[in-house]
């Protein structure tokens, strides 16, 4: 593949611009819409030393890359972030923590910011206790809140992101009064992505149509009220859209993620292809991997296509949709998003839907990621 410079190019022969980090798939809590790997135990004793996350890094941002998050599992796990956001400042990065919040201290967010954090995505499910005890698996809303005070106490940029389910989307008023409240910039109400832990208990997690109306008219309402004190983002989940997603805007387009032990991945889901072999940068150079691995190559460009993505005149636009959701959903990475309503599978999704308008999932069944450790994900034949 040719080397193309530093501009932005769609067909996978730009640069990396985006980089995600996940330094340990270790968390305190047990979200039942967790999208980490399903068997994240196993990258426990293999994860990335403090100088390979630099080395990386810096490969990374010498092809290019601009951004770069720091995520998890939850990342403050790790003791040597601070030493991590540091360089990545020194290289010139924009710098993002994603977090929960919970294992942060107020000696450890000002060393934080000391240490050239620019953005804090602090990961939030309710402002009811019990829901959000049902949600993170764990009670935690206490030291969630306390968290999200100190993070604007210190005055970092915030963005709160809310994972948005049939169990809390009735409280979207509250949980916007409670960012108004805070004072935060951002609000991002992100209808869950089925994957992983969210794909095991879709049928429970998925809210109704209805309550998907209601919820975007307290936003349409709120952005009335609030204007440009907040700005929220209410993200609709694509299976209700009847078009796919652009995810990642297209494999290997701008986004690079090094799973802990230094797995490259186009993205933060890809491991779900379990035919596949992941370059490490343990082995490779990321300039290589990025340019000449079968994996980055695999769906760029439009030859992969099937019909009736290869025609469609939104190709640009969508990328197909994403190969993720149409591995998961077909057991084939290649078919066209069953998202897309001009898919031949998208009656997997209409099906999917039409369950949810019944409610039939009794909540008690909700399976958290440790209760669902070691259980396999089904894909499609
Ligand atoms: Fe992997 Fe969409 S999540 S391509």
């Amino acid at each position: 593949m040719a080397r193309a410079g530093s501009e932005l190019r769609l067909d996978g022969s730009g640069n990396p611009v985006w980089l995600l980090l996940e330094l340990t798939y270790q968390c305190p809590l047990q979200c039942v819409f967790c999208s980490n790997p399903r068997n994240f135990a196993d990258y426990r004793q293999d994860e990335l030393s403090t100088a390979e996350w630099i080395d990386v890094m810096a490969q990374a941002r010498a092809m290019g890359a601009m951004q770069i998050g720091f995520s998890g599992g939850e990342p403050t796990l790790r003791k040597d972030l601070e030493t991590l956001v540091a360089e990545a400042d020194r290289m010139g990065y924009y710098t993002n923590l994603i977090t929960s919040g919970i294992g942060l201290t107020e000696a450890r967010l000002r060393a934080l910011k000391d240490a050239g954090l620019r953005h804090i995505q602090l990961g939030f499910q309710s402002t009811d206790r019990e829901v959000a005890r049902q949600l993170a698996g764990v009670d935690a809303l206490e030291r969630k809140l306390r968290m999200a005070r100190l993070i604007k106490s210190i005055d970092f940029p915030m963005v709160l992101n809310v994972p948005i389910t049939r169990q809390n989307i009735a409280q979207v008023p509250e949980i916007i009064a409670f960012a108004v409240e805070l004072g935060v910039e951002y609000l991002e109400l992100a209808n869950v992505q089925y994957y992983n832990w969210a794909l095991l208990n879709r049928d429970a997690l998925m809210p109704t149509h209805a309550e998907l109306q209601r919820a975007e008219d307290e936003v349409h309402n709120a952005r009335e009220r609030f204007g440009d004190r907040l700005t929220i983002f209410f993200v609709i989940p694509d299976y209700y859209e009847g078009r796919p997603k652009a995810c990642m805007n297209g494999w290997g387009t701008i986004h690079v993620t090094i799973a802990p032990n230094g797995n490259v991945l186009p993205c933060s889901q890809a491991s779900n292809f379990k035919d596949l072999t992941f370059p490490n940068v343990r082995q490779q150079r990321l300039e290589q991997i990025w340019y000449d691995s079968p994996v980055f190559n695999l769906y760029r460009g439009d030859a992969w296509m099937p019909e009736p993505c290869r025609s469609c005149e939104d190709k640009e636009k969508d990328f197909g949709g994403c190969r993720c959701q149409a591995l998961l959903l077909t057991g084939n990475g290649a078919n066209t998003d069953p998202a897309c309503s001009k898919s031949p599978h998208h009656q997997l999704i209409r099906q999917a839907v039409a369950l949810a308008q019944e409610a039939t999932r009794p909540q008690g069944t909700l399976i958290t990621r440790q209760a669902s450790q070691g259980v396999e994900l089904e894909t499609a034949p």
